[in-house]
């Protein structure tokens, strides 16, 4: 039995659509900082049926299907590596979220990157040890942003392979948690599910007219300038990139067809005040937002104070905050 302690990570230059769905090939470089809260456990273990259980969701058969074509794929990639093993089709996994159902931060990048640290503990106990970067590929099988969450602080997932490659784009951090102690505070002002999730999202990405633009944005500067700003914490730079980036991939899919509006009233009234607050009171302090209402604000150790007494201050609003983190690990076994 092995378990990995996972924490969810978010996008400063998001990843919108595949080249590959199947293989959550990414059609975009992309980079987040993985954050040190809330923590996903997730248990894997030999056992006579193939089971998934959580302790707060009711898994649907959806659900449970995404496991089993995950655990495929990983297969799959296993004997690319040729490993003698293979992922037993009888195990039984456990999910022990920590993650607020109410703060809108999507748990798969942190679920997947638990189930494949835990796998590859059972992978190695036969023989075959992996790399973080393996494991990060067995990662975005599960889901395209947990191939992040494997590794702490800042982290780049790019094309390096040969195109197409099931292991074509690869994680690597680029600066460790403690090279710059962002925060990222996040406001959160529905509860409610999401109609359309990030996988349904991402297959009809190329039907917006800007979204080829995008594409060659960030593979000729958007990602490059992103890295550049963390590698010399420059905050302005930061803030104008990341807030670049989130808006152009809402315009994206705001404009595919079917079009996804994520973005509430009150998401636009809080980037209209957080505009209006850094001016007012020079305040380093940018906002991201991926596939839902949910505002993340990203602002140095100056400015948490003020930042989080603005989140506060938010009506039928939940407040959660966070910091960089070190990734995912394995626990007690
Ligand atoms: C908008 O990784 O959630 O949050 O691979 O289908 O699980 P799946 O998609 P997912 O997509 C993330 C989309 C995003 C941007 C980002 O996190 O980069």
């Amino acid at each position: 039995m092995f378990t990995a302690r996972s924490t969810p990570n978010i996008a400063l230059i998001k990843y919108w659509g595949n080249q590959n769905d199947q293989l959550r090939l990414c059609a975009n470089p992309n980079l987040a900082m993985t954050l040190n809260t809330p923590c996903v456990d997730v248990t894997v273990e030999e056992s006579d049926a193939f089971t998934v259980t959580s302790k707060t969701k009711q898994m649907t058969e959806k659900d449970i299907n995404r496991f089993k074509v995950t655990i495929e794929n990983m297969n799959q990639y296993l004997s690319i590596l040729h490993s003698q093993f293979s992922i037993p089709e009888t195990i039984s996994i456990t999910i022990d979220s920590q993650i607020p159902s109410s703060i809108g931060l999507a748990s798969s990048a942190a679920v997947f990157s638990g189930l494949a640290k835990a796998l590859a503990a059972l992978v190695e106990q036969s023989g075959t040890a992996l790399t973080d970067q393996q494991i990060s590929v067995m990662a975005r099988l599960g889901s395209g942003s947990a191939a992040r969450s494997i590794f702490g602080g800042f982290v780049a997932l790019s094309c390096e392979g040969e195109d197409g490659a099931i292991d074509s784009y690869v994680a690597k951090q680029i600066a460790p948690e403690s090279h710059w102690p962002l925060h990222d505070i996040v406001i959160a002002p529905s509860t409610e599910a999401k109609k359309v999730g990030s996988t349904e999202g991402h297959a009809s990405a190329w039907s917006s007219p800007h979204y080829e633009q995008r594409l060659e944005d960030i593979h000729q500067k958007r990602q490059q300038e992103c890295i550049d700003a963390i590698l010399t914490k420059d905050f302005e730079k930061l803030q104008h990139v990341a807030e670049v980036d989130a808006l152009d991939m809402h315009h994206c899919m705001q404009t595919q067809e079917p079009a996804l509006n994520y973005l509430s009233e009150t998401t636009h009234r809080i980037l209209q005040e957080i505009k209006d607050l850094r001016t007012a009171e020079h305040l380093p302090v940018f906002f991201t937002m991926d596939a839902g209402p949910t505002v993340h604000l990203f602002c140095t150790d100056e400015a948490k104070e003020r930042v989080s007494a603005y989140a506060n201050e938010q009506k039928n609003c939940t407040i959660f905050e966070s910091q960089a983190g070190p990734g995912t690990h394995l626990i007690g076994n």
